[in-house]
């Protein structure tokens, strides 16, 4: 369902030229998992960025279901099922969590035990949160849950999670785990946690701006270690 073809991005930093990623190839297929990991500032972010059309590739193509997206912009990827969960999540100054999930709905008349199922699934109360707006005064971790739920809410063809983990604690991670693995839609998920990258069909290693591994999560797996990613394969590899 989704392509990447040659994907590079640059960015001149000091009249110099910065090369963040390097003809990156791979595809999602239909209700696939695929986990991104890698190193931090080897350009994760920056690739789902690229997906979710927030960013314009340097050079190469993305294809959705066949159709060329590469010049598409943000809303018309949202239009064609493309959903996309910040690492940091973002404020609406005057938003509330109801608006949020209503946009995400596409419905503003849903009830309270529509709200309440996709929160609650997050460890949310409905009935403590609707009606919050959507700043700083939340904790990260409770951005970070209204940012998943919103997500989830789009019911998306392709959702695109980066660091879904981050800021959930550790007694809601094993409940989160099990989110992502129900979730009935492509899903291309940034994570550091071996819990959760262990649930995707294949995974996908990014190092300094190129792919260094994409294969099935069984494969790779015993080739991740505690004080590096991917070092047989990277040898393998040369
Ligand atoms: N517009 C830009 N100008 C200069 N450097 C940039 C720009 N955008 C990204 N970078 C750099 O590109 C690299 C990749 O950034 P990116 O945010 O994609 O990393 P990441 O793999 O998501 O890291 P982390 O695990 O820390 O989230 C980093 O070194 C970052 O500083
Ligand atoms: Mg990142």
């Amino acid at each position: 369902m989704l392509e990447l073809k040659n994907i590079c991005y640059s960015v001149k930093e000091n009249g110099k030229l910065k090369v963040i990623l390097d003809n990156i190839n791979f595809s999602c297929e239909e209700n696939e998992m695929i986990a991104i990991t890698g190193k931090n500032g080897s350009g994760k972010s920056t690739l789902l960025k690229i997906i979710m059309g927030i960013i314009k590739p340097t050079c190469g193509t993305i294809l959705f279901n066949k159709k060329n997206i590469t010049n598409f912009d943000i809303s018309e990827r949202a239009k064609l099922g493309i959903a996309y969960s910040f690492q940091n999540p973002i404020s609406f100054k005057g938003i509330t969590v109801r608006d949020l999930l209503n946009i995400s709905f596409g419905d503003n008349n849903k009830t309270v035990n529509d709200y309440c199922e996709i929160l609650s699934n997050l460890g949310l109360c409905a009935i403590e949160y609707l009606d919050r707006e959507i700043n700083n005064k939340l904790s990260g971790g409770e951005q970070k849950r209204i940012d998943i739920a919103s997500v989830l809410a789009r019911q998306a063809k392709l959702n695109l999670f980066d660091e879904p983990e981050s800021g959930i604690d550790i007694w809601s991670f094993d409940n989160l785990v099990n989110i992502f693995k129900n979730i009935k839609a492509s899903n291309i998920i940034v994570s550091h946690q071996k819990k959760l990258i262990k649930q995707a069909d294949k995974i996908l290693i990014l190092d300094n701006g190129k792919i260094i591994a994409f294969d099935k999560t069984k494969i790779v797996i015993p080739t991740l270690n505690e004080n590096g990613y991917c070092k047989k394969l990277r040898s393998k590899n040369g």
